[in-house]
């Protein structure tokens, strides 16, 4: 009897430890695992405010980059806001790193959109790279400009170089002569949808159309390849074609070379990881700040051909990507097949509160897999790598 008593003592300590453990944290705001959708505090005790965010990792330390967010508006009325962390759990508030500006001239300005931060360092010129999709105050969502700015530091003050559209006058890498000197035109269509107008919509009607002013580019995202080349990845011709653009070495310009990816697919919201050389997208279909199901989409190069999968959420609300959208795909260092999924649930009526959905990324049959967790921390990633050696192919 004693000796029972002894083992339920023992295990019930042993069940509290470990919860308390999970749950404990040695300082206000000092987490040790995520809670995907809950409420997330920096080191101020305020929820971290950097929606539609990506992290650069930078000498021992994760910097996420986010949209600083209000009660009222989507708009910025405060820049892109930047976190530190040396452990993912746990983040310092580490202020704006790209303020709006007061000028009403400037691009910039109080109250225009800039959306989906994401941020490089160049290693040849030591400068860290920030772009952005950026809408002009109160021209809704027509400008469709991509932004670039410059830091010093990694955590700011980044300073605005250019905006405007992407690679005028030059043609995609994936387009045909026929397409490309096809006589059909957007004004040719009066109504859109029809099956006459998706097909012209394939064939690069669009592309054509923003010829020499250039593409329209607004969900994005970037990365760096291992030979260092980087690319930026956005939504372009209206949303209905992605486009994945080489950057020059600075990483401050466009090479020319691009490609369309998902001619008239309608994908927002790109995130890329490449794994044992193998590059995998996740993105979402188009419903305004509504969550729907993620696509999945996987190349051999990061200039195609890319191939469509079915979604890769399962369980559970799959359908709506566990009510959130992708913002960014994050490798965790040192630590092998280890990705985790960054995405925002919105909250259009209340956009600081959009909660933030990290889930990590499982594979089965070499493809990526999504599923829920209430709460998780990093050594999943070693489980992962008992159960499954390699991801495979
Ligand atoms: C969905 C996009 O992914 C967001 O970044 C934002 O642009 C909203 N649409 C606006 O409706």
């Amino acid at each position: 009897m004693k000796l029972k008593i002894c083992i339920l003592w023992v295990v019930a300590f042993g069940i509290s430890i470990g919860y308390n453990k999970l749950q404990s944290r040695d300082t206000p705001n000092r987490y040790a695992f995520f809670t995907p959708a809950e409420i997330w505090k920096d080191d101020l005790g305020n929820h971290i405010n950097a929606h539609g965010g990506g992290i650069l990792y930078h000498e021992g330390k994760y910097y996420w980059f986010g949209e600083h967010k209000s009660e009222r508006s989507n708009a910025a009325l405060v820049g892109v806001t930047c976190y530190s962390s040396s452990d993912l759990y746990t983040w310092e508030n580490e202020g704006i790193a790209l303020p709006v500006s007061d000028d009403p001239e400037s691009p910039i300005v109080k109250g225009s959109t800039i959306e989906r931060p994401k941020v490089i360092y160049n290693a040849k010129t030591g400068k860290f790279v920030m772009y952005f999709h950026l809408e002009l105050q109160g021209k809704g969502y027509e400008a469709a400009h991509v932004a670039v700015a410059v830091g010093d530091r990694i955590t700011g003050p980044y300073k605005l170089v250019k905006n405007g559209r992407v690679n005028a006058g030059k043609w995609p890498m994936n387009m045909t002569e026929e397409q490309r000197d096809s006589p059909v035109k957007s004004t040719d269509f009066e109504k859109w949808w029809t099956p006459q107008w998706m097909a012209a919509i394939k064939d690069g009607l669009f592309v054509r159309r923003d010829f020499e002013g250039g593409q329209m580019s607004r969900d994005m995202t970037l990365f760096v390849d291992d030979d260092n080349k980087a690319y930026h990845i956005y939504s372009s011709e209206d949303n209905l074609t992605l486009h994945i653009a080489e950057l020059k070495d600075d990483y401050l310009d466009y090479t020319g070379r691009y490609i369309r990816v998902e001619p008239g697919g309608h994908n927002e919201a790109p995130a890329i990881f490449k794994n044992e050389g193998r590059y995998f997208m996740i993105t979402s279909g188009c419903t305004g700040w509504d969550p729907n199901a993620a696509r999945l989409l996987t190349a051999g190069h990061i200039m195609g051909p890319w191939t469509l999968h079915p979604n890769p959420c399962r369980g559970d609300d799959a359908e709506l990507t566990f009510h959130s959208q992708s913002t960014f795909i994050l490798p965790v260092q040192g630590k092998r097949n280890a990705f985790i999924f960054m995405a925002d649930r919105w909250r259009p009526q209340n956009p600081i509160d959009g909660r933030y959905v990290w889930l990590p990324v499982l594979f089965e049959n070499g493809l990526p897999l999504l599923t829920w967790f209430d709460k998780w921390d990093l050594s999943i990633f070693e489980q992962i790598n008992a159960d499954f050696p390699s991801p495979g192919r």
